[in-house]
C-alpha cells in the first residue's frame, strides 16, 4: 500500500517535519507533484535544512527517495540541493531515484514566469517565480522536455527548439528578463544529473510494492492551491490533492491506504488570492511573529488568519483524509481567545460549503470562539497532559471534520509531536 501525506491549506503546514518523523515507518518516500516552489523545512541535529525537490526521507538511512513523474525539476536547483546534502548524508545519491517522465524546468520557463507575473500587475498570483506554471503548461501543451531527455543524444537540439519558442513568447512582454546567463549552469547541471539513477518509476514502484515495501507519497504546496479545486486562478499548476498521487507516481487508486492531512492550528497564505479568515490586525501580526511565518523559499512574510473549518472540511473531503495532523498548536499558547470559522456568509447567504468562486464574492466568516489555554502546549509531552480547553478544541475540530486527529505537533523539535490513539 501507498500512504499519502499532504497539506490541507495553502501550503506551509509543516509537512517536512511530519514526513521526517513518519519516514521511520516507510521504506520509500516519493514526491508526486510540484517542484522547487516547495520548501520543506526540517531540523536535523539542530540545523535547519530546507528541501525543495528532494523528498523529506533523505535523512533516514533506510529510506529510498523517489522524485516522481508528476514533479517538475529545475536541474540547477536540484544539483545545488544534492551538493548541500552530501556533507550531511554522503550516501544521498545511492538512495535517490528520478522518474524519466518528470518534466524539466528550463531557464526560459523561469523567464516566462517572471515576465507573465510582471504583466499581471495588481492581479499577480504571487508565484515563487521558479518556472512552475510555464513548465506544466509545456507538459500539457505537449511541448515539454522530460528528465529522460537529458540522456538523449539530441538533448541540445530538443532544448533549442523549445527555447526558441519561449524566446518568441518572451517578445510579447515589456518586462525584459536576462535569462541567457542561466543557460550555462543549466547545461552543467544536466550533465551532473545525467549520472544519477533514473527509473521508469511506475514499474519501479510496482516492483517495490509487490515486495511489500511501504511507500509514503509526500505532497507539496497545499490542497487550496490545487489547480482544479483551489482558489483558481490563485493556485499552483499541479494537483496537490490525493488524486495527484495516482497521476504523479503511476499508481492505481486501489493501492492508496492511509491519507494523512496536515493543517496548522491557524491559517496562512503566501502570495495573492482570497483568504476568508485573514487577519489584517494585531492578532494576525502576532500569529506571524510567534509562528515565524516567513516563506522558506522566498522569505516573503505570510498572511495569517484563524483556522478555517469550511475550507478544511472541503479539502478533507477531496482527498479522503483518514487522519488529521495538527501542527503549530503551540503558536496559539498565548492567545486569550481563539476563533475558528464554522460557516461563511457569502454575499449574505450562510453556507458551510466552499463557493465555486471566492475571488469575486464577499465572504464573511462565521466564527466559533474558544477560550485560550492557561498552560503552554509546547511544554506538554502527551495529549493527556494538555489543558482541558485545548482537548475540547481538538474534539470540536474532529467532530466538525468527521475525521480523527492522529498527531499534534507542538514545537519545531523532532520530539515535539504528540500521538493520539
Ligand atoms: P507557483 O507554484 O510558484 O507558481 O506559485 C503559485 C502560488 O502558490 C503562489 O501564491 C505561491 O505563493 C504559492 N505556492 C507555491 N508553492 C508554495 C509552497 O510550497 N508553499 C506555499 N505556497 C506556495
Ligand atoms: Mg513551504
Amino acid at each position: 500500500m501507498i500512504d499519502v501525506l499532504l497539506g490541507l491549506q495553502w501550503g506551509d503546514e509543516g509537512k517536512g517535519k511530519i514526513v521526517d518523523f513518519l519516514a521511520e515507518g516507510y521504506d520509500i518516500i516519493a514526491r508526486f507533484q510540484g517542484g522547487p516552489n516547495a520548501g520543506h523545512t526540517l531540523y536535523v541535529n539542530g540545523k535547519k535544512v530546507v528541501l525543495r525537490t528532494i523528498p523529506s526521507g533523505v535523512f533516514h538511512k533506510h529510506c529510498l527517495n523517489l522524485i516522481g513523474n508528476g514533479v517538475v525539476i529545475d536541474p540547477v536547483s536540484l544539483m545545488q540541493e544534492i551538493e548541500q546534502l552530501i556533507p550531511m548524508q554522503p550516501d544521498v545519491l545511492s538512495r535517490l531515484f528520478i522518474a524519466h517522465r518528470a518534466h524539466l524546468i528550463l531557464p526560459t520557463h523561469r523567464a516566462l514566469d517572471a515576465a507573465s507575473e510582471a504583466a499581471k500587475g495588481e492581479e499577480k498570483i504571487g508565484s515563487t517565480l521558479k518556472g512552475i506554471g510555464p513548465a506544466y503548461m509545456d507538459k500539457t501543451g505537449r511541448n515539454g522536455l522530460r528528465f529522460g531527455d537529458i540522456l538523449s543524444k539530441d538533448f541540445r537540439k530538443k532544448y533549442d527548439k523549445l527555447a526558441q519558442k519561449h524566446i518568441q513568447m518572451l517578445r510579447q512582454y515589456d518586462h525584459k528578463i536576462e535569462w541567457e546567463q542561466w543557460e550555462e549552469p543549466f547545461f552543467e547541471a544536466c550533465e551532473y544529473l545525467s549520472k544519477l539513477q533514473t527509473v521508469n518509476s511506475e514499474y519501479w514502484l510496482d516492483k517495490q510494492l509487490k515486495q511489500g515495501k511501504r511507500v509514503l507519497a509526500e505532497g507539496a504546496q497545499g490542497s487550496m492551491l490545487d489547480i482544479d479545486y483551489g482558489t483558481y486562478p490563485f493556485v499552483t499548476s499541479s494537483n496537490t490533492i490525493a488524486a495527484g498521487v495516482c497521476n504523479g507516481l503511476g499508481v492505481a487508486p486501489s493501492r492508496i491506504g492511509e491519507v494523512y492531512g496536515i493543517t496548522k492550528a491557524y491559517c496562512t497564505r503566501v502570495g495573492g488570492g482570497p483568504f476568508p479568515t485573514e487577519l489584517d490586525d494585531e492578532t494576525g501580526e502576532e500569529l506571524r511573529r510567534v509562528g515565524n511565518e516567513f516563506g522558506a523559499v522566498t522569505g516573503r512574510s505570510r498572511r495569517c488568519g484563524w483556522l478555517d473549518l469550511v475550507a478544511l472540511k472541503y479539502t478533507v473531503m477531496l482527498s479522503g483524509v483518514t487522519k488529521l495532523i495538527i501542527t503549530k498548536a503551540d503558536v496559539l499558547d498565548n492567545f486569550k481567545e481563539i476563533k475558528v470559522a464554522v460557516a461563511y456568509n457569502a454575499d449574505g447567504i450562510e453556507t458551510n460549503e466552499l463557493p465555486y468562486d471566492i475571488c469575486d464574492v464577499s465572504i464573511e466568516p462565521v466564527y466559533k470562539k474558544f477560550d485560550g489555554w492557561d498552560k503552554p502546549i509546547s511544554s506538554c509531552s502527551s495529549f493527556n497532559d494538555t489543558p482541558e480547553v485545548f482537548r475540547n478544541y481538538c474534539d470540536y475540530i474532529e467532530k466538525y471534520l468527521e475525521t480523527k486527529i492522529g498527531y499534534i505537533s507542538n514545537g519545531t523539535g523532532r520530539d515535539q509531536l504528540m500521538a493520539i490513539f
